[in-house]
């Protein structure tokens, strides 16, 4: 081959590569609202930036004709590239070709860019869009998921890895996007299970589409396997990057600031009259994050899930927290098992990461009732108290209203390694709220009492004198501070100052042994 013969394949090859499946193919997908796997990147990725590998990949199987149909790059493009400056490795899984399916060649492109990922501490995104494994390659397709469920975990707490569903995921293969951070789903278009509505049929006979089995909605508000429900393919890499945005590149470095133009020392004057004066009414915790958070921006993660507990993201004098915080709208704001879970994982998350955590809390207790004693809500309300038990990143807490009982241990206190500890005048901290106090402590008084409806009132009245209140917990030296609800942002910012150097280290292990 002489240099323009050579020159024409390079250029044939790359324009296979480019093609995909095929026009017909892309028409297929782009008429079902769906993107192909080359513009979803585009997308993602600063302009220019993206950087190919393995673009001239192919199988190498024989079986089923296969020996006939190749086509370059193997239905994954994978790479590096650049999300607002910063570093990222991703795939994207093309559906035009072979489904997007599994192949023990196209594997070895996402575990190349997972293992790069990993020497040099970056994000990973996964665009996952595939039939899962392929059929024809059989157990070598196998082979190459386990390939990446290991990386997946080894990655995890190491680097953010991120998987956006825009297709379909069925079988094994939802435990890549499973064992990652976090999962952003189309509604309409992704579904994700692990056997489908025919298999389900055939077994149980029992009868559902895949949109009410896997598809966004479900897995955001029902299972809570996905952390956000994107409206196409666009809006979910909207939340990747919006999500990238809050997050460190890698678990050594700290979350990227930003300029601040929201004054540090603003005073908040909403939230003085926010928490009402009937400690039985409820108000929305997410607007009392938005006055004290920068901008008023607070980036809501599993927001369909569990909504009596809220988790996110925000950012406080430019610098990323996590946000946890009891929702008095739903369900009081109780904990119960959904809610444990939920943000169990997130703050396992923002610790792995560094990322300080802000609790704000407001909660009557754990739920009660069988459901969820029998459904297990000992372990997982454990995850939750271990969660932050375990946690060594800074830990802000900031209780508004009630801190009953074992929440009150569980929610960031003092104890359990919380660095900065306030509370509101509003704050009640007691082992229990006065009416299930006073009925266990003056049983025999109430029932000799003349006028028992009187004789309750008086000692609900005296109960809540005594414990409605923050200050038996405030001369205990359980919190650092009590201040007036306006003054949350100044402090809080100050606090995040003060704790920026922290380092914290738990007892060298193999590794703890949560409840899982
Ligand atoms: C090989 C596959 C395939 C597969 C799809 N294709 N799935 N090829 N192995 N698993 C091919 C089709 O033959 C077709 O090829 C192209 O991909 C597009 O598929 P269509 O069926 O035309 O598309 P659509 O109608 O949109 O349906 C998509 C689908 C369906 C819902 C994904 O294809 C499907 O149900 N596939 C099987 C899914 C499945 O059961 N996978 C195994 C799961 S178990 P052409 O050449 O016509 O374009 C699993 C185990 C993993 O993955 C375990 C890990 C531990």
């Amino acid at each position: 081959m002489n240099r323009e013969q050579r020159q024409a394949e390079l250029q044939r090859r790359r324009e296979e590569s480019l093609a995909g499946g095929g026009a017909d193919r892309v028409a297929k997908i782009h008429a079902k609202g769906r993107l192909t796997a080359r513009e979803r990147l585009e997308l993602l990725l600063d302009s220019g930036s993206f950087q190919e590998i393995g673009a001239f990949v192919t199988h190498r199987a024989q079986d089923f004709g296969m020996a006939e149909k190749r086509i370059t790059g193997d239905g994954v493009v994978a790479g590096f590239g650049n999300v607002d400056g910063r570093l990222v490795y991703a795939f994207a899984q093309d559906f035009t070709v072979f489904g997007g399916t599994m192949s023990e060649a196209n594997a070895k492109k996402i575990c190349a860019i997972m293992d790069l990922a990993m020497d040099n501490g970056a994000p990973v995104i996964g665009l996952n869009d595939s039939g899962g494994a392929r059929i024809q390659e059989g157990v070598l397709s196998l082979g190459a998921y386990a390939d990446i469920f290991l990386r997946n975990t080894l990655a995890s707490g190491v680097v953010p890895q991120i998987s956006a569903i825009l297709g379909p995921c069925a079988g094994g293969a939802v435990y890549s996007p499973a064992i990652t951070d976090f999962i952003i789903m189309v509604e309409g278009t992704s579904h994700m299970f692990v056997t489908g509505p025919e298999v389900i049929k055939a077994v149980t006979s029992e009868e559902v589409s895949m949109e009410d089995l896997g598809g966004a909605m479900t897995h955001n508000s029902k299972s809570g396997v996905a952390h956000f429900a994107a409206t196409d393919d666009a809006d979910a890499i909207r939340h990747v990057k919006r999500l990238l945005s809050f997050l460190p590149s890698n678990n050594a470095e700290d979350a990227p600031r930003r300029p601040c133009t929201d004054p540090v020392d603003r005073r908040a004057e909403a939230l003085q009259t926010l928490v009402p004066e009937s400690a039985d009414k409820p108000y929305d915790m997410k607007e009392l994050v938005r006055h004290v958070v920068d901008e008023g921006e607070f980036f809501e993660v599993h927001e369909h899930f569990a909504g009596n507990i809220i988790i996110g993201f925000a950012r406080l004098n430019g610098r990323p927290v996590g946000i946890v915080g009891n929702q008095p709208r739903v369900l009081a704001g109780v904990l119960d098992i959904d809610s444990s879970v939920k943000a169990a994982r997130f703050v396992r998350f923002c610790d792995a990461f560094n990322i300080p955590l802000i609790t704000f809390e407001d909660v009557p207790g754990f739920l009660p009732g069988t459901r969820q004693e029998w459904g297990g809500i000992i372990r997982h309300g454990a995850k939750l108290l271990y969660a932050y038990c375990e946690a060594t990143c800074p830990k802000l807490t900031v209780v508004v209203r009630k801190a009953y009982g074992g929440a009150y241990d569980v929610m960031s206190s003092k104890h359990i390694r919380g660095d900065y500890n306030i509370a509101w005048p509003s704050a009640e901290m007691a082992v229990m709220g006065a009416d299930g106090a006073v009925n266990i402590l003056y049983r025999e008084e109430l029932a000799r009492a003349q006028d028992p409806v009187a004789e309750r009132k008086r000692l609900i009245a005296e109960y809540n004198d005594k414990f409605a209140s923050p200050w038996v917990a405030a001369e205990l030296g359980y919190l650092d501070d009590v201040i007036e609800p306006r003054e949350t942002r100044p402090k809080l910012i100050a606090a995040l100052e003060m704790l920026r150097n922290k380092r914290q280290t738990t007892p060298t292990k193999k590794h703890g042994n949560p409840p899982l």
